[in-house]
């Protein structure tokens, strides 16, 4: 997996954060014990002596079997005191030790396993978040959601060239999108919403990437444009760096790939839509296409195998209607 620098330094600073954030209330919890329990603050300090002298008794020689013995006698006894106190206290028998919110690692995101340092899944789950909060910070997430996708907004009048009624189809497919957002899998199917400008296209597929998210998986949307400029300058710049947007196009959860058709298109551009769309099929894992193109641009643009791959894998949504924009009006 690889992410850029700023991802694995995000992702490391609130790993850091939860580390400081348990052991502060460690120390608060401690503090507020010793105050009501002073007993419970001799116990830890002779406990603690029990070390040096298991040390001392080493050094100096003689029947130091015999001593250990005594003094690990000793040593248990504290523990067992302590622990009934802490218990009896309502604290808990572990109330001195640091609660990190991953056990497996302690929050430091990684742990040992065969003795080779392996990192840890808490720590795999903070690097795809942080990636998709980068790839998102430009996207208007919040504002389209399923409320606030208005049907009203489509015509209940036949459409002339096509004989259906917006209205109608509109509402099939935002039931349709509402419920592939609700059941999401990292198994769903792909989807291809195409129709003219302003029929809601962006708002649907944000709406899916708001419930897709909030339901904990990976999601990642970016505008072709963006995504291709992204690509190309990573290509011909042949720097060694490896920012790691192809593997985050691949491992995401879910790709909403915007407004396909208005990149600059050149034949580079139309190989990495191809590849990008026929690795995460071929991996059983969901794409969400828009575009305002018609399915023959579609193959005259990209290539006849791309529209037959999409014709294959994906649900394709056709929005009607009128320009929202020009609706408000
Ligand atoms: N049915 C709808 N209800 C509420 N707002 C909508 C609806 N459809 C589109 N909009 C809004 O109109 C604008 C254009 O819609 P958008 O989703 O960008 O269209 P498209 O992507 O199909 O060109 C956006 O601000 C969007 O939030
Ligand atoms: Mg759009
Ligand atoms: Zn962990």
């Amino acid at each position: 997996m690889g992410y850029s620098s700023s991802v694995y330094k995000n992702a490391a600073d609130k790993m850091a954060a939860k580390r400081l954030a348990a052991q502060k209330q460690a120390d608060a919890r401690r503090a507020e014990i010793y105050e009501k329990y002073p007993r419970v603050r001799e116990l830890e300090q002779q406990i603690a002596l029990c070390g040096t002298e298991a040390a001392r008794t080493v050094l100096r020689g003689g029947d130091v079997v015999a001593e250990m013995t005594k003094l690990k006698d000793k040593n248990l006894k504290l523990q067992e005191e302590l622990r009934r106190l802490l218990i009896s206290s309502g604290y808990g028998e572990d109330a001195l030790e640091p609660r990190y919110s991953c056990a497996q690692c302690g929050d430091t995101g990684y742990y040992e396993y065969h003795g080779r340092t392996v990192m840890c899944p808490c720590m795999k789950r903070e690097l795809a978040d942080c990636a998709c909060e980068e790839l998102n910070r430009t996207a208007p997430l919040t504002l389209c959601t399923f409320d606030s996708f208005d049907i009203e907004k489509y015509s209940k009048t036949k459409d002339f060239a096509s004989g259906v009624v917006p209205y109608a189809q509109m509402e099939r497919i935002y039931k349709y999108c509402r419920s592939y957002a609700m059941n999401f899998t990292p198994q769903s199917e792909s989807i291809l919403m195409k129709g003219a400008t302003g029929l809601g296209k962006t708002h649907l597929s944000l709406a899916i990437a708001n419930e897709v998210i909030r339901r904990g998986y990976g999601v990642i949307y970016v505008s072709a444009p963006a995504l291709l400029s992204q690509l190309e300058k990573e290509y011909f710049s042949r720097s060694q760096v490896n920012s790691g947007t192809a593997e985050m196009l691949s491992d995401c959860d879910l790709l909403i790939i915007d407004d396909l058709g208005t990149e600059f298109r050149t034949q580079f551009s139309a190989a990495q839509i191809y590849n990008i769309f026929n690795s995460r099929i071929l991996c059983h894992k969901p794409v969400i296409i828009n575009t305002n193109l018609t399915m023959a641009e579609l193959e005259k643009a990209y290539s006849e195998r791309f529209v037959s791959r999409i014709n294959g894998a994906a649900q394709k949504l056709d929005f009607l209607g009128e320009d929202v924009r020009i609706r408000k009006k």
